[in-house]
């Protein structure tokens, strides 16, 4: 018989392909972070870890020195990218032509994971434009895009407030892994500003109960101005996981030797769990959505193909695809959580 853990695999939908940040960030990054000492990183990655479990907002910036942010960009940056990057592909998906992106405004943006991510799924953007309260951030995120191609090469990494955003805009605003550093009034306000200043908004957050529960804010705000949800959620209705349950997905990322040195772990992989909302500016036409949500791993047995998905109409619930369901089966055995089916 084989072992259980191999049973389960082939039953369960993997989370998607594993992903790996793009060479040249993992060449800059190695790079990077060859200056800083490995006891450094670690003893600095071991105080980032505990302070993000920590769910309460930042009164102070919680990245301050280059070595934090080394720390940072070597153990948390490779998976933001991972997760910005399959959120910016199911966007990109979902836009309209006349919406695609030609720049990107990313608010508290850090070491640039999203702009990084938004240069590979939209190859020809003209401008790239990172925001932050963190010199040193800015500094690494300066330093990782020196050789990269277009207009990732020439982005701008400067220093902004949140509140005191400068004024000019982009078609595209990211504001990802950032809702939890800040107050609640904040948070709206962040949202309000990234409205302000762009046509399509995608906010990103980790994928916990509290993450959720930030998303779900933000998707009431961008809902209440009269903006149209390109995803996760296949309609514009109340969360049918409310009170029971949260939506989250999940990306599995490589781990670099030195990530598994610094953060001692084993594992040559890691899923990064992440909640996310985007959506257009009321003057871009969206298609109604037709496709369900796959909420969890689906399970996969001969012949048949067990979903959570989330519905157009508003529910949620299980779906079993059979074989009998000939174009839809084919295409469920190939899903994987966070991805789209067509219903029935
Ligand atoms: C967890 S990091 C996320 C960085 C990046 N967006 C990513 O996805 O990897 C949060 C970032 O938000 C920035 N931030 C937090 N509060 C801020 C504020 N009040 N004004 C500007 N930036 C802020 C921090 O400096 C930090 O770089």
């Amino acid at each position: 018989m084989p072992p259980a853990r191999l049973v389960r695999a082939a039953r369960v939908g993997i989370v998607g392909a594993m992903t790996t940040p793009p060479d040249g960030l993992r060449s800059a990054l190695d790079a990077a972070l060859a200056a800083v000492p490995s006891r450094e990183l670690a003893d600095a990655t071991a105080a980032l870890v505990a302070r993000y479990r920590d769910v309460r907002p930042a009164g102070s910036p919680i990245l301050t020195t280059a070595t934090q942010v080394a720390a940072y960009a070597a153990y948390r940056m490779p998976a933001t990218h991972a997760a910005l990057r399959r959120v910016l592909r199911d966007v990109a998906q979902h836009l309209p032509e006349t919406a695609t992106p030609r720049s990107v405004l990313d608010l508290g943006g850090g070491t640039g994971a999203a702009a990084w991510a938004a240069a590979e799924v939209w190859g020809d953007l003209e401008s790239v434009t990172v925001l932050d309260q963190v010199e040193p951030a800015l500094a690494l995120g300066r330093r990782l895009v020196a050789g990269a191609p277009g207009a990732l090469g020439r982005a701008r990494f400067d220093r902004a407030l949140a509140g005191a955003w400068p004024a000019d805009g982009a078609d595209l605003v990211t504001v990802s892994y950032v809702l939890s550093e800040l107050t609640g009034i904040q948070q709206e306000r962040l949202v309000d500003d990234a409205m302000a200043r762009g046509r399509v908004v995608v906010v990103v957050e980790p994928g916990t109960p509290d993450g959720y529960r930030r998303v779900l804010d933000a998707r009431g705000r961008l809902l209440a101005s009269g903006w149209s949800l390109l995803g996760p959620c296949p309609h514009e209705a109340r969360c049918p996981l409310v009170g029971s349950d949260w939506c989250h997905f999940a990306a599995r990322v490589n781990r670099s030797a030195e990530h598994r040195r610094i953060k001692g772990g084993t594992l040559s992989y890691e899923d990064e769990k992440f909640s996310w909302v985007a959506a257009v500016a009321p003057d871009v036409a969206v298609p109604q959505q037709d496709r369900g949500r796959v909420l969890r791993h689906p399970l996969k047995r001969k012949g048949l193909v067990e979903l959570t998905l989330c519905r157009p109409d508003g529910s949620a619930g299980r779906d079993v695809v059979s074989k009998r369901a000939g174009e839809r089966y084919r295409l469920a055995r190939d899903v994987a959580w966070g991805d789209e089916l067509p219903l029935a």
